[in-house]
Parts: C-alpha cells; sequence; structure tokens
C-alpha cells in the first residue's frame, strides 16, 4: 500500500510509522488519519509486525496538532464526527493494540500530536521536544482522547494546568512529568527507541498482550483488575511460551518464544 501523507518501513519485525508532512509540522489532516487507521490495522492483522514505532519526520516536529484549516468548516456534527472516526480508527485503536506502538517524539507534539503519542504504549522524546494541549488557543478542547489520557499519565493538577492554559513544556518537564518515559538526542531518538522495542518483542508475546490489556484496564480505573491479572496470569500457564520460559531459565539458556 503506498500512502501520500505517512511513510512505512519494516525491519526486524518493527514497523516505523513517519508522519511525513513536514512543511504543515505534520499536522494531522483527513488523509493522515485515515492513512494512519489503514497501517495500524496492518500492525493488528500482519503477523510479521511484531512492533511499532511512530514518529515524525523532519527536524521540528512530531506532530503540530490536528490540521487546524479543516477546522472552519466544521460544525457540531462535524466537530464531533472528526473526535469519533479518529478516537476510533486511530487514538483508542493504538491504546489497544496487542502488540507495542510507541512513540518517538521529534519535536513539537501539540494537542492531537500530544494526544498521539500519548495513546501510544510509552514515549521516548529527543531533547527538542516540546508537548501541549494548545486547543483552547483556538476556543476547542482537546478531542483525541488528551482530557483522559494526559490526566492519567501526569495527574488532575498538572493536567488541568496544560490544558486550561495551553502552555508548552519541553522535553525534561514532560520528563519530570512521566509523560516521556526518556530524552535523548535527536541523532539517538529512533535507535535509542528501537533497542527498547527489540527488548520488549524478545519477550512472549501472549504475556506482552496480557501486560498491555491490564495495564490499559488500571489506567482507566476500570473495575476487577485484580481479577482480571489473576485469570490472565491462569491463562498465560497453559501457553506453550510459558512452559519455555520456565524451560529456559532453568536450562541456564535464552528462552525461545514462538507466541504460543
Ligand atoms: N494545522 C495546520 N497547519 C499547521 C499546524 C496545524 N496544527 N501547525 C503548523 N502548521 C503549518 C503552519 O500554518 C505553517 O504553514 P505555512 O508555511 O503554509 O504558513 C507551517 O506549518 C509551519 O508552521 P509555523 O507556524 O510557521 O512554524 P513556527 O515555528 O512559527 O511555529 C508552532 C510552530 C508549532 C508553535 C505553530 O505552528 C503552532 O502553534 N501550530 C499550531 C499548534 C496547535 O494549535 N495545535 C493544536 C491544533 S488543535
Amino acid at each position: 500500500m503506498s500512502y501520500q501523507t505517512i511513510l512505512t518501513e519494516l525491519s526486524d519485525h518493527i514497523l516505523t510509522i513517519t508522519i511525513n508532512r513536514p512543511d504543515k509540522l505534520n499536522a494531522l489532516n483527513k488523509t493522515v488519519i485515515e492513512e494512519l487507521s489503514h497501517a495500524i490495522e496492518e500492525i493488528y492483522n500482519n503477523a510479521d509486525i511484531k512492533a511499532a514505532i511512530i514518529t515524525g519526520n523532519g527536524a521540528k516536529a512530531f506532530v503540530a496538532g490536528a490540521d487546524i484549516s479543516e477546522f472552519l468548516t466544521l460544525d457540531s456534527n462535524g466537530g464531533k464526527t472528526l473526535a469519533q472516526k479518529g478516537q476510533q480508527n486511530v487514538f483508542s485503536k493504538i491504546e489497544n493494540c496487542s502488540k507495542p506502538i510507541i512513540a518517538a517524539v521529534n519535536g513539537f507534539a501539540l494537542g492531537g500530536g500530544c494526544e498521539l503519542a500519548m495513546a501510544c504504549h510509552f514515549r521516548l522524546a529527543s531533547d527538542n521536544a516540546k508537548f501541549g494541549q494548545p486547543e483552547v488557543n483556538l476556543g476547542l478542547i482537546p478531542g483525541y482522547g488528551g482530557t483522559q489520557r494526559l490526566t492519567q499519565l501526569i495527574g488532575k493538577g498538572k493536567a488541568m494546568e496544560l490544558t486550561l492554559t495551553g502552555n508548552m513544556i519541553d522535553a525534561n518537564e514532560a520528563l519530570r512529568l512521566g509523560l516521556t518515559n526518556h530524552v535523548t538526542t535527536p541523532e539517538n531518538l529512533l535507535s535509542e527507541t528501537k533497542k527498547i522495542v527489540q527488548t520488549i518483542i524478545s519477550k512472549a508475546p501472549l504475556a506482552i498482550a496480557e501486560a498491555i490489556a491490564l495495564v490499559n484496564h488500571a489506567a482507566y480505573g476500570k473495575e476487577n483488575g485484580l481479577q482480571k491479572e489473576i485469570d490472565a496470569f491462569g491463562k498465560l500457564f497453559d501457553t506453550q511460551d510459558a512452559k519455555e520460559g520456565a524451560k529456559a531459565f532453568l536450562e541456564k539458556r535464552k528462552a525461545n518464544f514462538t507466541g504460543n
């Protein structure tokens, strides 16, 4: 599949998706959302893909938000559909993917860009990255999950401040708040991200999938998380990979996980 606004590259079972509108700071227009939705569907369906990285093209931006030039013609129904479709086909789909999807934030991550990074399972950032939810400057609020995921990640007080002021924070402040897990140089961002992703995909995929689902469950404060953990923990003992993991440990060798 060839795309107009994103680049995809599959190497070592890791799909790297690069938002590719650098002249518009990779703003998320309708086409980007459609193409991202398609690429994420591919992560779900292609067994050769074990993980994904999302980043932005150019030295300046990860994603500087939803494309504001598409806003003027929207009414309440149009706005609601934009948020609903985007959340359903892209943001929630990333969050609920059973394979790890990690953001490599290489510059501005504003509005929908911050939300895209937050929908990923976790984030690394380059030291020139800037995060923010500036929608109030446009008379709007975040619509791609920002009010919920920012609160989950950094807590109510700071989420309120960022969302109500529209202020940006730099990479080190994002690190301090837990919005990004690591900060590195722009040159090392992708290689550092790949290193972590490679570690994850060397583990048993069914265990990784259960862990993602359970941490997401907890983040939304849903009920019965501990019982769900007990059930999933038990279920994993029936997998070949759990037998292989224990056997490999006892035989002092590296486990060879197959996803079964
Ligand atoms: N939607 C549409 N176009 C955008 C955009 C967005 N969210 N963010 C940047 N662009 C475009 C600019 O219009 C400009 O296009 P042009 O060269 O055709 O005029 C180009 O990207 C470069 O942006 P520019 O504003 O000139 O860069 P800058 O370095 O002066 O400022 C930002 C960078 C990120 C501070 C500024 O672009 C900005 O505030 N963007 C909007 C952020 C935002 O509100 N996002 C939330 C949207 S809901």
